[in-house]
């Protein structure tokens, strides 16, 4: 019998990004239905969903921030980036914000050092940070027409 433990792998992996993206994390329900509808077994499904930092297992606001707190942007201030993020939103680490607009999550380097210190919202990078522009951006979110829709990107 031919294995293709690698293959079933990367297949489960893809499967569930693509149900994290519909919904934002992973319900035990969605796993169930994955295991189901894959035959893949429900300890192999949990077992891949929470080897992976990727895969979330709570809920998430309707904006996800992720502060790097990698070397260049730590050396650079990320610590002030953190508080400025930490007490305009008053929210505290993988948590989300009481108008459900955010969750806000530390990590480590988003690939983009020569921005130090950066942070993603959704998909647009911010970089170069002081506490005045991260203010800024988070307030320019708070203020979209549409809720969750990121606003032009700022320099
Ligand atoms: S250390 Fe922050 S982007 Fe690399």
């Amino acid at each position: 019998m031919n294995c293709n433990c690698n293959n079933n792998n990367e297949n489960l992996i893809a499967i569930l990004q693509k149900a994290q993206e519909e919904s934002g994390w992973l319900s035990r329900e969605t796993l169930e239905r994955i295991a189901e509808e894959t035959g893949i077994t429900l300890a192999k499904v949990i077992g891949v969903a929470t080897f992976y930092a990727q895969f979330r297992d709570k809920p998430i606001g309707k904006n996800l921030i992720l502060l790097c707190q990698g070397t260049a942007c730590h050396v650079n201030g990320s610590a002030e980036i953190e508080a400025a993020i930490r007490e305009h939103l008053k929210v505290e680490e993988g948590e989300i914000t009481a108008d459900g607009l955010f969750t806000y999550n530390n990590v480590a380097c988003l690939g983009c050092c020569s921005l130090a210190p950066a942070m993603m919202i959704g998909d647009k990078t911010y970089g170069k940070l002081t506490r005045e522009s991260t203010v800024k951006i988070l307030d320019e979110y708070v203020g979209c027409a549409v809720p969750g829709a990121p606003p032009p990107e700022v320099d």
